[in-house]
């Protein structure tokens, strides 16, 4: 340990996209979140280029690692454990972090602890709002992901109730963002676009929503029809040579998305009987479906749990505190030849490396 009677501290690196995320964490208390982002160089393909994230990540690695040190007042021998995303996400972006993991593991000596991105997104809140309930449910809802998690012990056990069977809901914010002409990625902008607009001048699709979807998909989610119609609204419009009201139809869009997402939330606290909610991923920044999920929670008597924006978007510190959180709980730390896995699922929180 690194100083006497002090918790453990613990590096945390994230790569699974276009963030360099580096995260530096002792017990529940945040103490460095450095960030590079390359989402600039991805910006003008509407989308991000894995070699493109990739190279970036390279560059950026070590200087990042300094910054969250520098920001910190540690230095890299003081650190207990190297936590890092070993999946899911792009696989070249994830091997990068891995690779720098393993060989800071090595250099200091100290066990490497390769983590879910999903689970390090639900772990991330015990770092403003201390331990997490066991269990509680998480509304997990990211670029690549929407589920519900049932989350017994977000370092061994977390299970799926549902998932999106298409598109994700950030997915969906940045395919509408596109078709309205906005920035990359999309959720930050239909957000801003939606704040001047109407939710009600447009009623969009809530998917798998009706008495018969909810009988066979209760608690998956479908994005993709949403998608469809607000593209196909646009496209008559545009037809039509008619002006599109861009704040009108990302408010309208963002409603069908946050409704769906905080009324099949409630309803997996309801059928579990669980009475903690945490939000978690990219889009729990947006501010509508944290206001949304606070009044529903509220009216059904859940406890809300919410990382702050910042938090809530790719960052090494949610992987410093899951990594920590398993550092205390005693897990077996991944062997060194842990692999990246892009297609990582959320049953699995830890990857243990090896054939056996
Ligand atoms: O968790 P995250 O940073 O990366 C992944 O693991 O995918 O999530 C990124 C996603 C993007 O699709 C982005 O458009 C969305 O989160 N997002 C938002 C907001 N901020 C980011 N969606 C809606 N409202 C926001 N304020
Ligand atoms: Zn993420």
């Amino acid at each position: 340990m690194s100083r006497a009677g002090d918790q453990p501290l613990v590096l945390g690196i994230e790569t699974s996209c276009d963030e360099t995320g580096v995260g530096l964490v002792r017990g529940h208390t945040l103490l460095a979140d450095a960030l590079a982002s390359s989402v600039e160089e991805h910006a003008r393909f509407g989308g991000v280029v894995p070699e493109v994230a990739s190279r970036a990540h390279l560059q950026a690695m070590v200087p990042t690692v300094h910054r969250a040190l520098a920001q910190a007042g540690v230095r890299l021998a003081d650190v207990d454990a190297i936590a890092v995303t070993a999946g899911p996400g792009l696989a070249g972006a994830l091997m990068v972090g891995l690779a720098a993991a393993k060989a800071y593991a090595l250099a200091v000596d100290k066990p490497l602890f390769g983590v879910n991105h999903l689970a390090a997104h639900v772990a991330v809140d015990q770092l403003e709002h201390g331990a997490l309930p066991e269990p509680a449910l998480a509304l997990l809802v990211s670029g690549g992901h929407s589920s519900l998690l049932l989350v017994r012990d977000v370092t061994a056990e977390v299970t799926e109730l549902g998932r999106t069977l298409d598109d994700a809901a950030g997915e969906a914010f940045d395919k509408v963002a596109r078709v309205l002409g906005l920035g990359f990625p999309g959720g930050p902008y239909v957000e801003r676009a939606a704040r001047q607009g109407d939710p009600e001048a447009i009623v969009f699709p809530r998917g798998l929503s009706t008495p018969r979807d909810l009988a066979t998909h209760r608690h998956d989610f479908s994005f993709s029809g949403l998608k469809t119609a607000v593209a196909r609204w646009v496209e008559a419009r545009r037809r039509d040579g008619q002006d599109v009201p861009v704040a009108d139809v990302a408010a309208a869009f963002q409603e069908a998305v946050v409704d769906v997402l905080t009324r099949k939330a409630v309803t997996a606290c309801r059928d579990t009987g669980v009475g903690h909610l945490v939000l978690g991923g990219g889009v729990a920044a947006n501010s509508r479906l944290r206001a949304v999920a606070q009044a529903r929670c509220e009216e059904a008597g859940i406890v809300l749990r919410v990382p702050s924006p910042r938090l809530c978007t790719d960052n090494g510190a949610m992987v410093a505190a899951l990594g920590a959180q398993m550092l205390a709980r005693g897990r077996e730390p991944s062997r060194l030849d842990a692999p990246a896995d892009s297609s990582m699922p959320i049953t699995q929180v830890l990857a243990a490396g090896g054939a056996g």
